[in-house]
């Protein structure tokens, strides 16, 4: 079946969705995106995108779309004309269409695309697996705070995992983790759940703040610090955080097995809690 997209304050069936071939976003990946999650059939966090989006926006110097303040509607005649379940609402804004020049042009209308995906987050098979992550250098720009759509870079650290026989990688800068490659990474020894601090480093993910916020109401011990790849391997546990997965256990890192080598049981007890929790705060 055909989805129904959004483009540019106009709903069409995906064939007949277009973009200019000036647009920014294509020439510059002068574009910024968010990724909302749906669960039974309600979005997840949904105010936590709209703020980093702003953000972005703003650190971007981009103007905020016309339709700023209808973006809830649109997500929701999205979720419900493609009658999806469960799964995400993908959102880009770009700067807009101009003829190729580095120079931003003015007085733009930025360019801004929604669609819909449908997906089993809950039932991956990895919930009982856990993921196996190898580590690659973190040659991303520094601005990882932006949610841009220069995802190149982590395109191939998905590509090096999954030639390693792995699910994804968790890049390293100074021998510490900064982040996965679509994912906040985190360790936890002994009674600490350890995840790097936020800064341009890192994406400022919006499950990584609840997910530590919950972990702090369950009187869990959050250290909010970089930790060493060395660490990871003798960590007792590990997991990643992000809307598309939302905790998920990692078991193997560089070939080494974390702790017993099964997904762990604060791991395990965080993604009970966050999916509780969301499913109750779902729009
Ligand atoms: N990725 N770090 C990076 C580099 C990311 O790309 C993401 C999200 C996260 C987690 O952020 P959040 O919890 O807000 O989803 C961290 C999305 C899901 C993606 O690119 O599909």
């Amino acid at each position: 079946m055909s989805r129904i997209v959004y483009v540019n304050g106009q709903y069409f069936p995906e064939e007949e969705a277009s973009i200019s071939i000036f647009d920014r976003g294509f020439l510059m990946a002068d574009a910024v995106y968010e990724v909302t999650s749906v669960l039974d059939g309600k979005l997840l966090e949904f105010e936590g995108h709209l703020k980093r989006l702003k953000r972005s926006l703003s650190e971007l110097n981009m103007p905020e779309p016309s339709v700023f303040n209808d973006l809830l509607e649109i997500h929701r005649k999205l979720v419900n004309d493609n009658q999806v379940e469960q799964g995400g609402v993908y959102l880009q804004v770009t700067r807009g269409v101009a003829d190729r020049d580095f120079v931003y042009p003015k007085d733009v209308e930025p360019t801004l695309v929604i669609f819909t995906q449908s997906k089993d987050i809950l039932g991956s098979p990895l919930v009982n697996s856990g993921m196996k992550v190898i580590s690659i250098d973190d040659l991303r720009w520094g601005r990882r705070d932006i949610k841009t759509v220069q995802l190149l870079y982590p395109s191939m650290g998905k590509m090096m995992a999954k030639a390693a026989d792995c699910d994804d990688a968790w890049m390293v800068e100074d021998g510490y983790v900064t982040e996965g490659t679509s994912n906040n990474a985190y360790i936890v020894v002994g009674n600490k759940i350890i995840t790097r601090e936020l800064s341009n480093d890192i994406l400022h993910g919006i499950t990584r703040a609840s997910v530590l916020r919950y972990a702090k109401e369950a009187q869990m011990i959050v250290e909010e610090r970089s930790f060493s790849v060395d660490e990871v391997k003798s960590a007792d546990e590990a997991f990643i955080t992000s809307a598309s997965t939302f905790v998920m256990p990692v078991v193997e890192f560089d070939g080494v097995l974390i702790g017993t080598g099964k997904p762990g049981n604060v791991s395990k007890r965080l993604r009970e809690i966050y999916i509780e929790e969301s499913r109750n705060k779902a729009i």
